[in-house]
């Protein structure tokens, strides 16, 4: 009797409730379910400055549409690896993407190689300048002819070089097999330090380094440490020789058929994203920094401003060979840009 009464009760419940139930699912499934997803691939962790803005942009999103708009974060290639996910993004296969700015030479966009000269921008601040500016809304645009629509410009600091031979002094690299970016401006890079560089996605760096394929790479702090390269690289020179930059990038057909209020709202939540890009680049580099210090299985060498300018000369020459690649005029106003930021600076 009583068993009976448990399952008449059950039952009178589960019937009660399936109204509420439906209800419940019915409204949810109305009011939540996302009207425009945005598939958002890159190739590096979610907590590097990339990553975590990456986050950001899909936190603001989703709360100001107020789910109208869902975005699908797909780190460290998870989805795409470097040059895969331009393929994608062209073909529609995702939304958006925020590859480094040495990628889109595969698409046959040179000027922002520009970004990777050596030595070219002295301080984050100045690399703002230039990509929040004219110049950076100028580089932009040619990526349309390609479907392509750039909406921002994130950064990850300054790169440090790494290699598993004793490492401190431009000359330190000759011969040394160095994986680079698929960019002809880092390529000659290499070449002017006597290295072989040998282009990879980023997602075999690792494993590259682990099976000696090469020597060593370059790269900032934060991705160096949070793909453990730490673990197959025996020295550091933080020789903070070059940029590394991203266009945060859309397929421009799917950009241009959202409506217009969800367009204004996307590129505020960028504008946020990117503020907190700008704002934790430094520290994740910090704090990736110290901490391929603390592990003790790499040996970081801070340079002295004597060693440093050694490299500066040393990479002086990649301007010259990569003139008939990069517009000299661009290179000027960029210096012209930097000039000025440091003159108000001081
Ligand atoms: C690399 O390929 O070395 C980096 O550009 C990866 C990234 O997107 O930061």
């Amino acid at each position: 009797m009583n068993d009976l009464f448990r399952r008449f009760a059950l039952w009178s419940t589960l019937i009660l409730a399936l109204p509420t139930l439906a209800n419940a699912q019915g409204s949810t499934a109305a009011d939540s379910k996302p009207k425009f997803v945005i598939r958002f691939s890159h190739v590096v962790e979610n907590d590097t400055p990339k990553g975590i803005a990456a986050l950001e942009f899909k936190r603001l999103v989703e709360q100001r549409t107020k789910g109208r708009v869902q975005v699908q974060v797909y780190p460290n290639s998870t989805l795409y690896k470097d040059k895969e996910e331009l393929e994608a993004l062209q073909l529609g296969a995702v939304e958006m993407l925020a590859p480094s700015l040495a990628k889109f030479g595969q698409l046959g966009i040179r000027e922002f190689e520009v970004f990777d000269l050596p030595y070219i921008f002295p301080n984050r601040t100045a690399l703002r300048v230039v990509t929040n500016g004219p110049i950076g809304r100028s580089l932009l645009s040619p990526l349309e002819e390609r479907g392509i629509k750039g909406l921002a410009f994130w950064d990850n600091g300054f790169k440090v070089m790494s290699s598993n031979y004793p490492l401190r002094l431009p000359e330190d690299l000759k011969g040394r097999r160095m994986r680079i970016q698929p960019s002809r401006v880092i390529e000659t890079q290499m070449e002017t330090l006597g290295a072989i560089p040998i282009p990879l996605p980023f997602s075999d760096v690792y494993a590259a380094l682990e099976t000696g394929l090469v020597d060593g790479t370059e790269n900032p702090p934060s991705n160096l440490y949070s793909q453990n390269m730490h673990h197959v690289q025996k020295y550091v020179a933080v020789t903070n020789h070059g940029f590394l930059g991203y266009a945060v990038i859309v397929n421009k057909k799917y950009w241009d058929n959202l409506p217009g209020d969800i367009r204004i709202i996307l590129e505020n939540c960028l504008q946020d994203a990117t503020r907190k890009n700008t704002q934790e680049a430094d520290r994740l580099n910090a704090a990736a920094l110290a901490a391929v210090k603390k592990s003790r299985k790499t040996q970081v060498v801070d340079l002295t401003e004597e060693e440093r300018s050694q490299w500066r000369q040393a990479l002086e020459p990649v301007y010259r060979k990569v003139e008939s690649r990069i517009d000299k005029s661009l290179i000027a106003s960029i210096r012209r840009a930097v000039q000025t930021t440091q003159a108000q600076t001081q």
